[in-house]
């Protein structure tokens, strides 16, 4: 029986692979260390309805009214239904999730949500599950992992997917055989220069899949986290909403509580579009380099224990957080759209599937509500397995060596285009769009992207150009899709174009757009 590949090892791949590995083999890959991956940095928790006042019905508006009115309601009714099994499945895997002393299980609040409803292991909740997955896997014989394996590119016989072009860390370029494949491989935080992601996450599975035909959808809708650490060094980590739903407030830095403005309702707990874009008001206004999120209030004793990553990673950036505020802007966090889906995690080309964050299943429609995405991930992981046990056993080729990037020179130009690409994206597609700029910045990233794929013809093909190649063609992604909404909505902010209300429905428009699909490798 052929095996299934899965590309990336954060929650979706695991958990896919462990669902799928009871009916067929998998070959996991994964182009750093396994543990290495978006899920591992994931501080809030996961939203589930389990808390004794809450309601399904609940969750299901929260997750309609932050989506902008474009979420899917299919899919949001099918991730916030099945949450709690798949939750529970996690529990008796061994996650270490909090509880309080009658054994229930403490619940956390983030925005967005009008309910506790975050499950969370202190501030590693994304930690704590990526190794009770990554134990269940190393532990399964029907699962071999590889890392350092990049996948470059997907394979296809007659209209679908056949295999993975790879590139092992000898640098040899290996055609592995599949008879499915998952892209699970994270988000695209790294097209931006400012962002909460690691550096892994350039947006490969979205570039794959692309290139290979599959649709994708909704890639202007880029999550901005309004609060990430404003320290030179800090590298934009991340100081988690959970924060503010233990009782953490933003002011400016001369004190004024802002939020009231702009939410008079949920306040610091607004939804993340409504935080960032206030965020980026009061800093125009102001002219002030950063906000503050004031925290010490809490006492030292409970930040160290609800927060003790970002307590520790804090002080080592020189802010005590239970004696002084901590400064934040908001910074790229997370992609909404991505590879379009049905609810078995299937994309448009047939044996392709997509989870987690480089897909677009539907659920976060125009903004993602917090802590949806770890949920997300978990129940697509089971649905999409149920179906990927049925797809044809074929096998049409070997596994075989078709190149050596060694035989070519090292190409050190890398850096120059990384660095133009992710300043104009953050500086000209963030918060605030203005359809002007869009028009320049989307004739700029063409010709970056054309400038890298000569790079990519004429020079050693490696990892760094290759994911490099990635983040441009996402970039190109977001743009043309951010151009084509003339209007206002969740985390698209278009200047000049009014903000529809959640009374216009609407529905996700797809791109079917004339960014071209060259497979990078000939
Ligand atoms: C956070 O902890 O604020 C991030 C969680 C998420 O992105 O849902």
């Amino acid at each position: 029986m052929n095996r299934a590949i899965v590309v990336g090892s954060g929650i979706s791949g695991l958990r896919f692979s462990l669902f799928l590995a009871e009916h067929r083999s998998v070959l996991l890959l994964t182009k750093k260390e396994a543990v290495e991956s978006n899920t591992n940095y994931a501080q809030g928790g996961v939203a589930v309805v389990l808390g004794e006042d809450d309601s399904l019905d609940l969750h299901i508006q929260d997750t309609m009214k932050t989506g902008g009115g474009i979420a899917d309601p299919e899919a949001v009714r099918t991730v916030v239904t099945e949450g709690p099994a798949r939750v529970k499945e996690l529990i008796e895997l061994g996650a270490q999730f909090e509880f309080d002393s009658n054994g229930k299980l403490v619940m956390g609040r983030e925005g967005g949500h009008c309910r506790k409803r975050v499950v969370h292991c202190a501030d590693k909740t994304g930690r704590e599950i990526e190794r009770i997955l990554l134990n269940a896997v190393e532990k399964h014989p029907n699962i071999t992992v590889m890392q350092y394996h990049f996948a470059v590119d997907l394979i296809m016989r007659e209209g679908r997917v056949a295999g993975v072009l790879v590139l092992d860390p000898e640098g040899k370029l290996i055609r592995m055989s599949a008879n499915l494949v998952c892209l699970s491989t994270g988000g695209l935080g790294r097209v931006f220069r400012y962002t909460t992601n690691p550096e892994i996450a350039t947006g490969d599975g979205v570039a794959i899949g692309y290139r290979a035909g599959a649709v994708v959808r909704d890639m202007e809708f880029i999550q901005f986290h309004p609060t990430a650490l404003a320290r030179p060094g800090a590298s934009s980590f991340l100081i988690s909403e959970a924060v503010r739903g233990e009782g953490g407030y933003l002011t400016t830095i001369s004190g004024e509580r802002f939020m009231k403005k702009y939410d008079p309702e949920m306040l610091d707990l607004a939804p993340r579009d409504v935080v960032a874009r206030a965020i980026s008001i009061e800093l125009k206004r102001t002219g002030d380099p950063h906000v503050l999120l004031n925290v010490s209030q809490l006492g030292s004793e409970f930040l160290r224990r609800r927060f003790p990553t970002i307590y520790s990673t804090c002080l080592l950036h020189g802010v005590e957080i239970d004696k002084e505020p901590i400064p934040v802007v908001p910074a790229a966090h997370y992609s909404c759209g991505g590879l379009k889906t049905d609810l078995f995690a299937r994309t448009t080309v047939p044996g392709l599937y997509s989870i987690g964050e480089t897909a677009s299943h539907g659920l976060h429609g125009a903004n993602r509500l917090a802590s949806n995405s770890l949920l997300e991930a978990l129940v697509f992981a089971y649905r999409g397995a149920q179906s990927a046990r049925e797809e044809p056993d074929i096998k049409v080729f070997e596994d075989e060596v078709v190149g050596d990037i060694n035989s070519k020179p090292p190409c050190g130009m890398t850096d120059l285009y990384s660095e133009r690409l992710n300043l104009i994206m953050s500086q000209n597609v963030g918060v605030f769009r203005n359809i002007d700029v869009l028009q320049k910045t989307a004739f700029e990233l063409t010709a970056i992207r054309n400038g890298i794929q000569r790079l990519v013809d004429a020079f050693s093909s490696r990892r760094e150009l290759l994911e490099l190649s990635n983040i441009a063609l996402c970039a190109e992604l977001i743009v043309r899709s951010a151009l084509k909404r003339k209007e206002s909505r969740g985390l698209h902010f278009l200047e000049g174009y009014p903000q529809v209300g959640l009374e216009f429905p609407g529905t996700n428009t797809e791109l079917i757009n004339k960014v071209p699909r060259p497979m990078i490798w000939k």
